[in-house]
């Protein structure tokens, strides 16, 4: 495995597409210090900080279906998952389809990008994850300070980030070796928060609230809504109704 590191990229993602696109071999992993242009799904912008997070995206080359991308999202949301609980005394929860939760607050977004080729399977993805390790110095900017969190209030000596990074890889690695098989399904589900929770769902050209069902076998999200229509979800976005 080779891990680039830099202290400032535009974004993680962006560069690591360039490398594949380019043929850089799979399981090269980007991490850089701090992001300037660093986003998310929707295109939001991610805060990037120095001195507080991962920033970390890895160049796969999976033999998928493109309708399968979600089987890496959901992989890499249980890797990041069980990483944390090994570094922290904290518990978390996954947030459909990719977010990670510790009481309440969003500490994790994954962002998978896929790159098509001519074939039936995908040429290259490009797994990116940001974690909030450490609460940035000046604060989370206003329009997130009330759904962001981190895994620590305060920096600790030790270099947790590349610990981190070190855990997340080896237990995503563990579940991408049989990814077609879905080896992570059950973890997935045990700890998706999601299910029975009146939710506001958010596609491209619809907002409905509706009732989460269940993860189904392929990682879709089953909803039903007001008038008992039942969908299962594979995109879009969903917030939890309090
Ligand atoms: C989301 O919450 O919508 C996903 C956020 C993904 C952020 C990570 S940080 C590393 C990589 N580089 C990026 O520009 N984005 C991802």
């Amino acid at each position: 495995m080779n891990i680039l590191y830099f202290k400032e990229l535009e974004s993680t993602n962006k560069y690591a597409k360039e490398l594949a696109k380019n043929g850089e071999s799979e399981f090269t992993v980007i991490i850089a210090d701090s992001q300037s242009g660093g986003y998310g799904r929707m295109g939001r912008h991610f805060c990037s900080p120095e001195h507080s997070g991962l920033y970390m995206s890895i160049i796969l080359r999976p033999r998928l279906k493109p309708e399968q991308s979600l089987y890496i999202t959901t992989a890499a949301a249980v890797a990041v998952s069980e990483a944390i609980e090994k570094i922290a005394p904290v518990k978390t929860g996954i947030k459909w389809v990719n977010d990670i939760f510790i009481y309440g607050k969003k500490v994790c977004g994954i962002l998978t990008e896929a790159g098509f080729s001519s074939g039936d399977t995908l040429d290259y993805a490009i797994l990116g994850i940001g974690v909030n390790i450490y609460t940035p110095k000046d604060g989370f900017a206003a329009e997130i300070k009330d759904i962001a969190g981190s895994i620590f209030d305060s920096p600790k000596d030790t270099n947790i980030r590349d610990a981190l990074a070190e855990s997340i890889i080896g237990n995503f690695k563990a579940f991408y070796s049989d990814i077609t098989n879905k080896p992570h399904l059950d973890k997935y589900r045990q700890r998706n928060i999601v299910t029975g929770k009146e939710i506001k769902v958010i596609s491209a050209n619809d907002v409905y609230t509706a009732t989460a069902l269940g993860i189904d076998d392929d990682f879709r999200l089953t909803v039903k809504d007001a008038n008992n229509n039942i969908t299962a979800l594979d995109s879009g976005e969903i917030s939890i109704r309090m």
